[in-house]
């Protein structure tokens, strides 16, 4: 009795095999990682999309109610499994597994919980993909992405932290708020720590290639009568400011990994604000991993732009690099 796919369909090939072109993997399917899924999803970058976890139900609970979005989507495999054999062949890991800040935790606070999950998770992720790109997400992301680097052994260009391009896009639209433009117009980098040590260039802060430094010399500095100095501390307290109202942060850092991933993908190289190994950089002699504005494609972190930096601003970057030096060597079993 023929079958209704039999009958229906005739086959011009003997068989189908299918090798993923654009798989990409998110590990960790709590409220960061599926909206780091949704993300890609919706902008149609992998043709396989992997979800693995410890939490099977979850797992598969995330895995259906995606699945029954096929409509809507363009990606035609959506696999999920506690065995990260199911991640294999990916061209982009994103790790967004480990513990999250509680309402007033600090993310430096994390570090050596989340160590100890990476020494589980970053093995497995090399041994199915070992020429995947690795973009980390989890906090303190700045250790994060040392720790994955360190426990890869994957070359630096392979490994990448989200780093400050969430920070430098709410930098963006909290100044695009200020001055009444939409975001994708007010240009303008936050480096360093991602967290409570970034570091606002004002210098490089632009609308339509006019610095606002060339029209307020004072703009970032307590003699600004304008205040802008206010922008950068709202970014330091957006995520303290959404995890006392909801809980949590995901939406932004979803979209941001998303638009890293693009470039990542695509071979865009466009320039993104992620961490990095800065070691040789503005006087910093140890190897720690901040941001810095960096070219990003399919090899993953390419180039560095060496951006001009005011003394200020390169003593700000050198202290982070030492409170991230100093707790990178009091990790315990790495
Ligand atoms: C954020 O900045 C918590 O690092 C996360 O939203």
């Amino acid at each position: 009795m023929a079958t209704v796919q039999g009958s229906l369909l005739s086959s011009v090939v003997k068989e189908k095999t299918s090798t993923p072109k654009n798989k990409v993997t998110i590990v960790g399917v709590g409220q960061v990682g599926m909206a780091c899924a949704v993300s890609v999803l919706l902008k149609e970058l992998p043709d396989v999309l992997a979800l693995v976890d410890i939490l099977e139900d979850k797992l598969q609970g995330e895995k259906m109610d995606l699945e029954h979005g096929s409509l809507f989507l363009k990606t035609p495999t959506i696999v999920a499994n506690k065995d990260y054999s199911v991640t294999a062949d990916s061209k982009l890991v994103v790790v967004t597994g480990g513990v999250r800040q509680q309402e007033g935790e600090s993310r430096l606070n994390l570090v050596q919980r989340n160590v100890n999950v990476f020494k589980f998770i970053v093995p497995q992720v090399v041994k199915y993909s070992p020429d995947a790109t690795i973009l980390v997400v989890s906090n303190p992301v700045d250790i994060m992405t040392y720790v994955t680097w360190k426990l890869s052994g994957l070359p630096q260009n392979k490994v990448i932290g989200s780093g400050t391009n969430l920070d430098s896009a709410r930098f963006r639209y909290l100044m695009a708020q200020k001055l009444g433009i939409n975001t994708s117009s007010v240009h303008g980098y936050v480096l360093g720590e991602h967290g409570d040590t970034s570091v606002p260039i004002w210098s490089g802060a632009n609308v339509g290639g006019v610095a606002l430094q060339s029209l307020n010399p004072d703009i970032g500095t307590d003699k600004d009568s304008e205040n802008w100095k206010d922008v950068h501390k709202e970014v330091v307290s957006s995520a303290y400011d959404v995890i006392r109202l909801k809980g949590y942060t995901n939406w932004a850092i979803g979209m941001s990994v998303a638009d890293l991933a693009e470039s990542i993908l695509k071979n865009l190289s466009r320039v993104h604000p992620v961490s990095t190994m800065v070691k040789g950089f503005y006087g910093i002699e140890n190897e720690v991993f901040l941001s810095l504005p960096c070219v990003l494609n399919a090899q993953g972190l390419v180039q560095v732009v060496n951006q001009k930096l005011t003394d200020d601003e390169k003593a700000q970057l050198q202290k982070s690099a030492a409170t991230l030096w100093q707790i990178q060597q009091d990790l315990k079993d790495l």
